[in-house]
């Protein structure tokens, strides 16, 4: 078969991650092969994210080079394809068709099975838009998963119903939906069968998950219950996580299903209940303080994460002061933290009471301040500690590797390749704000030395 050259970039979030490893998956039979570089590729996906506008801007910046490249290879007599997948040609698609009219395909994240037709269409010289959300799911159709890596992605639940009023995820991924419990458990054991040691269940709501097996339905901790019964795998995690559905069931899970990593991300946005409510979360500051207080009962080490969005509409100092106390009562090991975009068609973008850029730019520097400090902490807490690492990534430097420990904090060692994807006991050396580095603990350091 011909062999043809595929290059996707991926940004936003890790469901994006996932959707471009299918897309790779979906195109393989059609003789693409993945690629690192542009240049030469027969292909070129830019799989998008729209959640702020820089990354909706990175499109048209992305899309200029890809441009170049195009026109080059024509001179050559080649005629590569331009996409753009994801969140942005979802929300933007039109606008894209017209502005840019060197792009050959635009298609949303609920199409992605219907690829190889869409590529033969825009092969045959027709420009291809796809934004719809097509009554059949997209998991029926999609090839089975393929991972290269130990620690795999697993999408379990897509869409969102909430409406946070800052967000355009339930525009652009539509409406709410958990995949059956056994298609999920099925794709984990394919996982678990190519080398897969940790698999993260993904979602953009993954706590909201609610599969139905013989009638009967199935939250998250059933779905890891499960999960954690395959062989092979030993560790699990899940992302994102509403405040809203962390319910008891998977309190408890954390308690008592050891493969469940000792880390959540349960994003809080605002530590001030009137720009809660402003931002349509549906809980306040006590409610969250509170379940952070259960998750700590069920699992004492537990490392938590945080989303924080600064300057919403409204957001006065007292506001952002009840933010700091929030971020201060918990102590995060790590965040992510944004100033406030307005994005097109969601109700926070008219609110009143916009917040100038720069007070936006100081309470993010304060608050960052705060967040990395924490971080800084926790991470030199572990100075000292032998951790089991799950090496999952090469290093820069030859004769190194990076893993994770079960807080999620990456690990540099010295070690050797056949480590990678094993999970090995790691003494922890050093601390910096964004990770670890340590040495591999041997059996005759952990052996008892028998005296002469
Ligand atoms: N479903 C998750 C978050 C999905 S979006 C939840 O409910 O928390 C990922 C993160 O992007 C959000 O947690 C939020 O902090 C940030 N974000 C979303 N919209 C934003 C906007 N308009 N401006 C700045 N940050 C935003
Ligand atoms: Fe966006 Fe809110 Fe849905 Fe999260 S819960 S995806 S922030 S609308
Ligand atoms: Fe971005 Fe879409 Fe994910 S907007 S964060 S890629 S769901």
């Amino acid at each position: 078969m011909d062999k043809k050259k595929l290059y996707i970039k991926t940004w936003g979030c890790q469901m994006n991650v996932y959707d471009s490893q299918k897309m790779a998956d979906v195109l393989f039979p059609l003789g693409y092969t993945p690629v690192d570089a542009p240049d030469d590729a027969d292909l070129m996906i830019l799989n998008s994210c729209h959640i702020r506008e820089k990354s909706t801007e990175k499109v048209f910046s992305d899309l200029g080079r890809l441009r170049d490249i195009k026109e080059e290879r024509a001179e050559q007599g080649r005629k590569p394809l331009i996409a753009v997948a994801g969140c942005v040609a979802q929300a933007e698609g039109d606008v894209i068709l017209k502005r840019a009219k060197y792009v050959d395909m635009i298609f949303g994240p609920q199409t992605y099975h219907l690829l190889p037709e869409m590529v033969l269409q825009a092969n045959g010289g027709e420009r291809v838009i796809n934004t719809d959300f097509p009554a059949e799911s997209k998991f029926d159709h999609l090839p089975e998963a393929t991972t290269g890596s130990p620690s795999a992605f697993l999408s379990v639940q897509e869409g969102c119903d909430k409406f946070c009023t800052f967000c355009v995820v339930p525009y652009t991924r539509g409406a709410e939906f958990s995949r059956p419990p056994e298609q999920v458990i099925e794709e984990a054991k394919r996982l678990a069968g190519q080398g897969a040691k940790e698999i993260t269940l993904l979602g953009q709501n993954v706590n909201a998950y609610h599969g139905a097996y013989h009638g009967e339905n199935h939250d998250l901790a059933d779905l890891i219950a499960a999960v954690a019964e395959i062989d092979g795998i030993a560790r699990i995690r899940y992302m994102t996580s509403h405040p809203r559905d962390m319910n008891g069931h998977l309190i408890e899970a954390h308690r008592d299903i050891e493969k469940l990593m000792p880390f959540l991300h349960l994003p809080v946005q605002s530590g001030s209940d009137r720009i809660l409510e402003r931002m349509n979360r549906k809980h306040t500051a006590a409610e969250y303080l509170d379940i952070i207080t259960k998750i700590r009962a069920a699992r004492p080490d537990i490392a938590l994460s945080s989303d924080f969005i600064i300057g919403f509409p409204g957001e006065t100092d007292e506001d952002h002061q009840a933010t700091m106390d929030l971020a201060e009562k918990v102590g995060y090991a790590s965040c992510y933290s944004f100033k406030y975009s307005p994005r097109p068609g969601t109700p926070g973008a008219v609110m009143d009471g916009v917040v100038p850029e720069a007070v936006k730019d100081k309470r993010l520097q304060e608050l960052q301040a705060l967040l990395f400090a924490q971080q800084t902490r926790i991470n030199e807490s572990m100075a000292g500690k032998v951790l089991p690492v799950l090496f999952d990534r090469k290093g820069q430097k030859p004769g190194q590797l990076l893993g994770k420990t079960p807080y999620m904090q990456s690990v540099y060692v010295d070690a050797p390749e056949r480590l990678f994807g094993e999970i090995v006991d790691v003494a922890i050396a050093r601390a910096f704000q964004n990770g670890l580095a340590g040495k591999i603990v041997t059996v005759e350091e952990i052996l008892p030395k028998k005296s002469a």
